[in-house]
């Protein structure tokens, strides 16, 4: 009997050989009250840290910067929101020559490899850490919190923050310099979960979902041109489930709607593109989102939140590798703050299948617009629309699309009636078949026949579509009957300035929709209206922040502000077009870039989300 056994310890342990397989899965550390996280790789050695190995004794990571080019002046780092002063603890001079204020501790050994000049943790072995900043995401915008691994995939970020919430961890800014093969080189994007990660589980929305199914093998095609162009992914976003249109408090039930942070902070964020429209209007440490627009998922959004948000043409870009709602409908769209950003993206994202130009239509028809000034937001869109017609010397006119079908399809049922069945109808029959019916077999096959719950609406909407006998044919008839006559009529496409008019829908009015009220069932999206020109004829249809106005709100019995913003429509296949004519009117002044925070105009802070918080 051996002496383990004599001693009651079971001797398995010491009989086979045991491999443990520990890794590093990075570091978390807290500089001046601010929580930062260290990927698990050093990026660089310094030989010999003499000068602060004293240090070391109270701490593991000493905080340093890297100045790239011998002289360093704090001014030019502070815009960065990860560096901060604490990291002047040392600084290490590439490329020599002194620093501007002579009090610093200067590292005088040698790095191994070229550092970006920015903040760093350098250990007692002198390796050297990059620091990314733990920001918690408050208006629960993401679904999982993401670090690259550095071989193309991506992991679960290991490390928290306080907030309730998850923490996201962003890189500083200063480490990136823009190139032209790297245009969105250190911008951080989020990415809406329906899009698959290499590395990752994708939910769709649904528990189920999330755990039936093994971590992704691949990246869909539009966050990888976003990664090859120098993106840094964040985060995962929160999807409305399966991406259908879910209302807070009824709806939402498998996972919470995020927060919009507009107004009183109650308002609904719209969906399915919710935590992309959240996170995009809360975050000034979030520049882009990637979210998807069946039916109105980024414009809806982007309208609630007051930001510059794209539905593209349909077909820019490959969607393998992302859950389909409607392969005929569905779109890859961006939502951002600053439209200089988010062209820059949606250039990377769609690659050569769009075409910058600078050649506008001489031509503006509007659809339902106001003619008076009766409040601040229809103040607000007759300005824009005047600016805008001044702006390209155009005519303006008023078009309606119901009536000119009639007139010019007399024989036809009306628009209205064509339409009616047609959305419903497509993402019904087409989501059944390539979500819900392979959903439902691998589950049953791995829980003796069980099936997976599914939220409200998805389960309604299938619901009608089983009931349905005309068929996804059907419904592309229509849709092309639309579609044929849209494009020879209000959205032709012209030689000479790509789209021959300019249309343009209001986007959002202000009008309240606080996310704690009760409502009915839920039911099918039957019907036609502005925003679904787009979808069946597949132009693009643009969302830009005009500005906001007042309402009186319930949750906070105090008078709050919420967006106006306007859509803006062209030919299919004018996008980049459209993109360049709202960088211009961004330029002109006519359009603003939006701010994160309670407002779009001031910014400010999120009602229940105080200044003197550091680390939000
Ligand atoms: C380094 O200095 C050169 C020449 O002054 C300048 O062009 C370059 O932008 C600097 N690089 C950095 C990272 O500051
Ligand atoms: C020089 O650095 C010290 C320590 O960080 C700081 O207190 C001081 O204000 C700096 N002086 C100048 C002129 O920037
Ligand atoms: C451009 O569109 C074509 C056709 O849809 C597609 O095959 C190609 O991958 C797209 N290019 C990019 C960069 O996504
Ligand atoms: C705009 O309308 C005016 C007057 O009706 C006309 O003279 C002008 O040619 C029109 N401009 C364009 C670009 O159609
Ligand atoms: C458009 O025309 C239809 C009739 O086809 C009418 O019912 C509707 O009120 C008109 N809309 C506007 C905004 O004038
Ligand atoms: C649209 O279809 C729904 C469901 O069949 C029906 O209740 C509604 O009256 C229809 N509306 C129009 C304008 O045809
Ligand atoms: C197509 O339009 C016809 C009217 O012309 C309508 O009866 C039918 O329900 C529509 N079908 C779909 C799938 O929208
Ligand atoms: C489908 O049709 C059946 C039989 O008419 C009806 O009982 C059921 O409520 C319908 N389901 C939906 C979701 O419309
Ligand atoms: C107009 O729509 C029809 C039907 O979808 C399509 O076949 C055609 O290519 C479109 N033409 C243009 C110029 O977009
Ligand atoms: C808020 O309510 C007050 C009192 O009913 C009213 O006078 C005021 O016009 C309202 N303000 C807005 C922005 O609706
Ligand atoms: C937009 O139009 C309004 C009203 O005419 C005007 O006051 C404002 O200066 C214009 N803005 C720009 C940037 O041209």
């Amino acid at each position: 009997m051996g002496l383990y056994e004599a001693l009651g310890i079971a001797s398995i342990a010491l009989a086979s050989t045991v491999n443990a397989a520990v890794s590093s899965t990075g570091f978390t550390v807290a500089v001046d009250g601010i929580d930062y996280f260290l990927p698990p790789k050093p990026v660089a050695s310094i030989s010999g840290c003499e000068e602060i190995k004293a240090s070391f004794k109270e701490s593991p990571f000493i905080p340093i910067t890297v100045a790239s080019n011998g002289t360093f002046d704090v001014a030019s780092y502070s815009y960065d929101d990860v560096w901060q002063t604490g990291f002047l603890e040392a600084v290490y001079l590439q490329g020599g020559s002194a620093p501007v204020n002579s009090s610093y501790t200067v590292l005088s050994g040698s790095a191994s490899d070229a550092l970006a000049p920015g903040p760093y943790f350098v250990n007692a072995a002198g390796q050297v850490y990059e620091a990314w900043r733990l920001y918690s995401d408050v208006q629960g915008a993401f679904t999982e919190s993401v670090i690259a691994n550095g071989d193309g995939s991506y992991s679960v970020l290991p490390a928290g923050t306080v907030g309730q919430k998850l923490a996201i961890a962003v890189p500083s800014r200063l480490y990136y310099m823009k190139t032209a093969d790297k245009p969105l080189a250190g911008v951080r994007v989020g990415i809406k979960d329906i899009y698959d990660i290499k590395g990752l589980r994708t939910s769709n929305g649904n528990r189920a979902w999330y755990w039936l199914y093994a971590p992704a093998k691949n990246t869909a095609p539009p966050v990888q041109n976003l990664i090859d162009a120098g993106a840094v992914i964040i985060g995962k976003m929160i999807t409305s489930q399966f991406a259908n249109g879910e209302t807070a408090t009824a709806d939402w039930v498998d996972y919470h709607e995020a927060f919009n942070p507009r107004g009183d902070g109650y308002q609904d964020t719209s969906s399915s593109s919710s935590g992309g429209g959240a996170g995009t209007a809360s975050y000034s440490w979030l520049d882009v989102s990637l979210g998807s627009d069946t039916g109105g998922s980024i414009r809806g959004p982007s309208q609630v939140q007051g930001l510059f948000g794209n539905r593209p043409s349909h077909g820019l870009v490959s969607l393998d590798h992302t859950m389909p709602l409607s392969p005929v409908l569905d779109t890859p769209g961006l939502i951002a703050r600053d439209p200089v950003t988010w062209t820059e993206a949606a250039k990377a994202m769609y690659g050569p299948n769009i075409t910058i130009s600078d050649a506008y239509p001489m031509k503006i028809q509007t659809l339902s617009w106001p003619t008076s000034a009766s409040n601040p937001a229809n103040a607000l869109l007759i300005d824009f629309l005047g600016n805008v017609t001044e702006y390209l010397q155009a005519n303006s006119s008023a078009y309606n699309v119901t009536a000119e079908f009639g007139a010019d399809n007399p024989t036809l049922a009306p628009l209205t009636t064509i339409m009616n069945l047609t959305y419903a109808l497509l993402i019904t029959k087409q989501q059944v078949e390539l979500v819900r019916k392979p959903f439902y077999a691998d589950y049953a096959a791995k829980y003796d026949g069980r099936r997976p719950f599914v939220n409200p609406v998805p389960l309604a909407r299938w619901g009608w579509g089983d009931n349905q006998t005309l068929t996804v044919a059907d419904g592309i008839a229509n849709k092309t009957l639309f579609m044929s006559w849209a494009n020879t009529t209000f959205l032709a496409p012209s030689d000479t300035t790509c789209s021959d008019s300019l249309v343009m829908y209001v986007g959002s009015t202000a009008r309240a929709n606080p996310r704690n009220i009760y409502l009915d069932e839920p039911g099918v999206p039957f019907g036609f209206s502005s925003s679904r020109i787009s979808v069946m004829a597949e132009v693009p249809d643009f969302v830009v922040p005009l500005g906001e106005a007042a309402y009186n709100s319930t949750i906070t019995g105090h008078v709050e502000y919420l967006p106006v913003t306007a859509n803006l429509m062209v030919a299919k296949g004018c996008d980049g077009m459209l993109f360049n004519l709202i960088e211009e009117l961004h330029a002109a002044g006519i359009l603003k870039t939006a701010k994160a925070g309670r407002s779009g105009v001031t910014g400010g802070e999120i009602l229940l989300k105080r200044e003197n918080i550091l680390s939000y």
